[in-house]
C-alpha cells in the first residue's frame, strides 16, 4: 500500500555498513571497494553514509575524504569520540563533503562510565556538550550518540539528549549498544524521551540496534512506531558482534506493512539485492540461505502445497514480490554466442551498469567462461561482476596454475604469482600436498613467505552441474606484532583447486592491505 508522504513520516536511513559493519573482524575493505560501494549506496537512496571513523587509522581518514569529494545527493557522516581532536580530525575528512555530518559519542551508562572512564555522570553529561558545541562549530548538521543508552539511567539519557540538543545536535540517536533491548521495552524508552525531554521537536531522533538477541530490526521497528524518524543501519545486517539492523529488513518491513506503520523511506528497493551481492563480492562473506529478503532461499518455495499455492497465486505465500528487492528472473539464456548487447542488458536489469572500463575487463572473463560453459545463467554473471569490477587489485596476482594430480601419484601443483610490489616480478615454485588445492597453497605460501594459516575453508558451486563456477570462501589469520588479524578470501573458478589458491591469495591481498591501513606496528588512536 502507497503511504501518504509527508516531513513527519519519513525515516532517515543512515547506512553504516562502512563504519560498524566494516569495522567487524574479516569484514575490511580497502578504498576502492569503499568508493564503489558508496557509489551503490547512493543508488539504492540511503540519506546518509557513514564513511569511516576518520582518526581510528589512516586508511578510514583517507575512505571517509575520498567518499567525502565523491558522492553528491547525500549526507556523509564521520564517527569521533567526545572530543576536539576526534572532532578536528573527522571534519578534516568530511570538509569536502556537499552535506557533511559529524557523529559524536559518549557513554550514557553508569557501567561505562564507572568502569570504562573513570568519570563522574555530571562529567561525562559536560564532556558531552562541550563535544557537540566543537562540532556545531565547523557545521549544523550534529549527530550525538549517548553509547550503551539502553543500560543506562532513562532520566540521566534524558538530561543528556536535551543538553545536547541545546548544545547543537539536530540529530540524536539512541543506541542499543550491546544488543541488551527487548521491543517493547525499547518502545516505551523511546516514548518516554518524547514525553520527558522537553526540545525533542529540535531534532531527529535515531536508533541504532545490535543484533546479539537476534532484535536489531525488531527493536528499530518498535522504535519507529514510538517516533523515531532515523534508523541506523548496515546492508545483510553486518556490524560489530552479531551485526546492526539489517537495511533490507527494515525498509521492507515498512513497505510491507505500510498501513501499519504509516511510514516511509527513499530506498529503492529494487537496488536491494544488487547491493547484498556487491557487499558479498566484496567481502568474501555470503549471507546465509535462509537470511530474510537476500538469503538464496527467501523466495524459494519447496514445499508441495506452497508450490501449489504460488502457482495458482503468488499471494498464497508470498508478501513481498522478488521483482521488488531487484530479483528477476530471466528465460533468457546467454552462452558464447550471445551478443554484447544481450549480455549488456541482462547485466542492466540485474541492476549492474558497468563503465566501458569495467565492461571491458568483464568480458574477457565472460568470454573465458562461455568457452568452457554452455549455458551461463544469472548467477554466473553475477559472479563475473565481482570479479572484474569489485575484486581488490592487491599485491598479489595469480598468473598460472598447473595442476598434476591422480589416484595413485602425489598431488603436486605448480603457481606462478605476479608482486605488484616487487616490480611485477612473476615467481613460480611447486609443492606436494594433501590434494590439489592444499598442494597450491602451500606453493603460495613458499613463494609468498606468510605465515598466514587457513582457518576454514567452504566451497560452493554457483549453479548446478559438473561444470558449474565453483566459489571457495576461506578464513585466514595471521599473527602481526603480538596482533591477530583475521580475513575472508574469496575465489572463483570452473575449476575447485584453482578456486581454492586464488581465494587464499585473496585473503592475503587483504591481510597487506590490513598491515599497512593500521600501519601495524604503530599506534592506533582509536578502535570502538
Ligand atoms: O553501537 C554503538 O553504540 C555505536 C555508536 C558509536 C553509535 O556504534
Ligand atoms: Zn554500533
Amino acid at each position: 500500500m502507497t503511504v501518504t508522504k509527508s516531513k513527519q513520516n519519513k525515516v532517515f536511513i543512515f547506512d553504516t555498513t562502512l563504519r560498524d559493519g566494516e569495522q567487524a573482524p574479516g569484514f575490511s575493505m580497502n578504498i576502492d571497494e569503499k568508493l564503489h560501494f558508496a557509489d551503490q549506496l547512493v543508488k539504492l537512496g540511503v540519506d546518509i553514509i557513514e564513511a569511516g571513523f576518520p582518526i581510528s587509522s589512516p586508511g578510514d581518514f583517507e575512505a571517509v575524504k575520498r567518499i567525502s569529494e565523491r558522492v553528491k545527493g547525500v549526507q556523509v557522516a564521520g564517527l569521533a569520540r567526545a572530543n576536539f581532536k576526534d572532532i578536528d580530525v573527522a571534519w578534516d575528512a568530511l570538509r569536502y563533503a556537499e552535506n557533511p555530518r559529524i557523529h559524536t559519542f559518549i557513554s550514557s551508562s553508569d557501567i561505562h562510565i564507572q568502569y570504562q572512564f573513570k568519570k563522574t555522570r555530571e562529567e561525562v553529561l559536560a564532556i558531552a556538550v562541550d563535544a557537540v558545541k566543537h562540532a556545531a562549530k565547523y557545521t549544523s548538521n550534529v549527530e550525538f550518540s549517548p553509547m550503551d543508552a539502553t543500560r543506562s539511567d532513562w532520566n540521566y539519557v534524558a538530561q543528556m539528549v536535551e543538553a545536547v540538543i541545546k548544545a547543537g545536535a539536530t540529530t540524536v540517536n539512541i543506541p542499543d549498544t550491546v544488543g541488551y533491548a527487548i521491543p517493547s521495552e525499547f518502545h516505551e524508552f523511546i516514548k518516554f524521551l518524547f514525553n520527558t525531554v522537553p526540545n525533542i521537536d529540535k531534532a531527529i531522533i535515531s536508533v541504532h540496534c545490535h543484533n546479539d538477541l537476534g532484535l536489531a530490526t525488531a527493536n528499530a521497528l518498535a522504535a519507529i512506531e514510538a517516533g523515531a524518524r532515523q534508523v541506523e543501519c548496515t546492508i545483510n545486517g553486518i556490524g560489530e558482534r552479531a551485526g546492526n539492523t539489517a537495511m533490507e529488513e527494515l525498509v521492507m518491513a515498512l513497505k510491507t506493512r505500510g498501513e501499519k506503520f504509516q511510514v516511509y523511506t527513499d530506498i529503492n528497493s529494487k537496488q536491494i539485492m544488487s547491493t547484498s551481492k556487491l557487499l558479498t563480492h566484496i567481502t568474501g562473506v555470503s549471507v546465509q540461505p535462509n537470511k530474510a529478503i537476500v538469503g538464496a532461499n527467501a523466495f524459494a518455495h519447496e514445499s508441495g502445497i506452497h508450490q501449489d499455492g504460488v502457482l495458482k497465486n503468488a499471494m498464497t505465500y508470498e508478501i513481498m514480490k522478488p521483482e521488488d528487492v531487484g530479483i528477476t528472473k530471466s528465460t533468457l539464456v546467454l552462452g558464447k554466442h550471445s551478443g554484447r548487447h544481450a549480455v549488456i542488458a541482462r547485466l542492466n536489469s540485474l541492476g549492474y551498469n558497468l563503465t566501458d572500463e569495467e565492461l571491458e575487463r568483464f568480458f574477457k572473463l565472460f568470454k573465458v567462461l562461455a568457452d568452457k560453459k554452455k549455458q551461463i545463467f544469472d548467477e554466473d554473471l553475477e559472479v563475473l561482476v565481482g570479479e572484474a569490477v569489485y575484486k581488490m587489485k592487491g599485491r598479489y596476482k595469480v598468473t598460472n596454475v598447473q595442476i598434476s594430480t591422480g589416484m595413485y601419484s602425489p598431488p603436486m601443483t605448480l603457481v606462478t604469482i605476479k608482486d605488484r610490489y616487487n616490480d611485477g616480478v612473476e615467481t613460480f615454485d611447486v609443492a606436494h600436498g594433501n590434494g590439489g588445492v592444499d598442494a597450491g597453497i602451500n606453493a603460495v605460501k613458499k613463494i609468498t613467505e606468510t605465515s598466514a594459516k587457513i582457518e576454514s575453508f567452504n566451497l560452493v558451486a554457483i549453479t548446478g552441474g559438473s561444470d558449474a563456477l565453483c566459489e571457495v570462501t576461506v578464513t585466514v589469520v595471521e599473527e602481526v606484532n603480538g596482533r591477530q588479524l583475521k580475513v575472508f578470501g574469496n575465489g572463483v573458478n570452473i575449476d575447485i583447486s584453482v578456486a581454492g589458491i586464488l581465494s587464499f591469495v585473496d585473503a592475503l591481498n587483504k591481510l597487506e592491505y590490513k598491515k599497512q591501513r593500521n600501519h601495524i606496528g604503530e599506534k592506533i588512536e582509536a578502535k570502538l
